[in-house]
């Protein structure tokens, strides 16, 4: 069985199957993903928070992103790999938004990923006329939180609803092979998967889109520095792990670890 397909992902909202979209950033997590059966890994900028300590994206670069997107696609036996555009690498130009998302190509991933609404149409249509398959994400886009002034709820408001569905369709229409759509209402998330023909993935979004992202670390309970309403931890690997390290010193300490099955004869 070789990778998902970008055509094989859009199938997915035609036959009613959910999608499940998970980040990854490393090959040890790929191969856990990949094992426990999910098709389709995000290498998020997300990285810049959860696995750099930074307070937010912005700094992530693209040297950084290549580096991680080549450790997840190197461990990927099926999933489709997307790599997540970081701030700086596609708003300065065409051009350069052109050769960054290729260079992702290169390292690997099937797909980009881009923030943005109208400002990234040419990038869409320039990226997808030169074979780049390109994935949109509206709503809260996280490289704006300076302008936004935090991570908050978009499109509460009517105008604001109708900005975000005009983003969407244009995206649609640039060639945008799916959607991500990042904290807004409910309802507007599901008024966007029924008026577009491609998937919309959500996160933060309500449970009428074609499919679901999580940030990795926030779904295994690893990252709790900020947990938004929208993440579901569906496991607690910080507490494991700090219970785990608690006893490793502990039977240091005590001489407990290591005994002679530990210990070569
Ligand atoms: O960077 C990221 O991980 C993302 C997803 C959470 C959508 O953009």
């Amino acid at each position: 069985m070789g990778h998902l397909t970008v055509p094989e992902f859009q199938l997915y909202k035609k036959q009613g199957k959910k999608l499940a979209v998970v980040t990854a950033y490393d090959a040890l997590f790929t191969r856990i993903v990949e094992q426990a059966g999910l098709e389709v890994i995000l290498v998020g900028d997300s990285l810049g928070m959860v696995v750099q300590g930074k307070p937010n994206t912005l700094s992530v670069t693209m040297d950084e992103m290549l580096y991680h997107t080549r450790m997840v696609a190197q461990a990927a036996q099926r999933a489709l790999v997307i790599g997540d555009m970081p701030f700086l690498s596609f708003q300065v130009s065409v051009e350069e938004a052109v050769r960054n998302a290729g260079r992702f190509l290169q390292a690997g991933a099937a797909a980009v990923k881009i923030e943005g609404g109208m400002s990234v149409i040419d990038r869409v249509e320039a990226m997808t006329r030169f074979g780049i398959p390109v994935m949109g994400h509206v709503g809260m886009t996280p490289q704006s939180v300076n302008q936004s002034g935090g991570y908050r709820v978009q499109g509460k408001e009517q105008a604001e609803a109708e900005r975000i569905l005009q983003e969407a369709q244009a995206l649609e229409s640039a060639g945008v092979f799916a959607l991500v759509l990042e904290c807004v209402p409910r309802s507007l998330a599901s008024t966007i998967t029924k008026e577009l023909a491609i998937p919309t993935i959500g996160i933060g979004a309500g449970p009428d889109c074609d499919g679901q992202v999580l940030v990795l670390y926030d779904l295994l309970g690893l990252f709790d520095d900020f947990v938004p309403k929208f993440v579901k931890p569906y496991a607690h690997l910080k507490a494991d792990a700090l219970q785990a390290l608690k006893r490793y010193k502990e039977e240091i300490e005590c001489s407990k670890f290591p005994t002679d099955a530990e210990s070569y004869q």
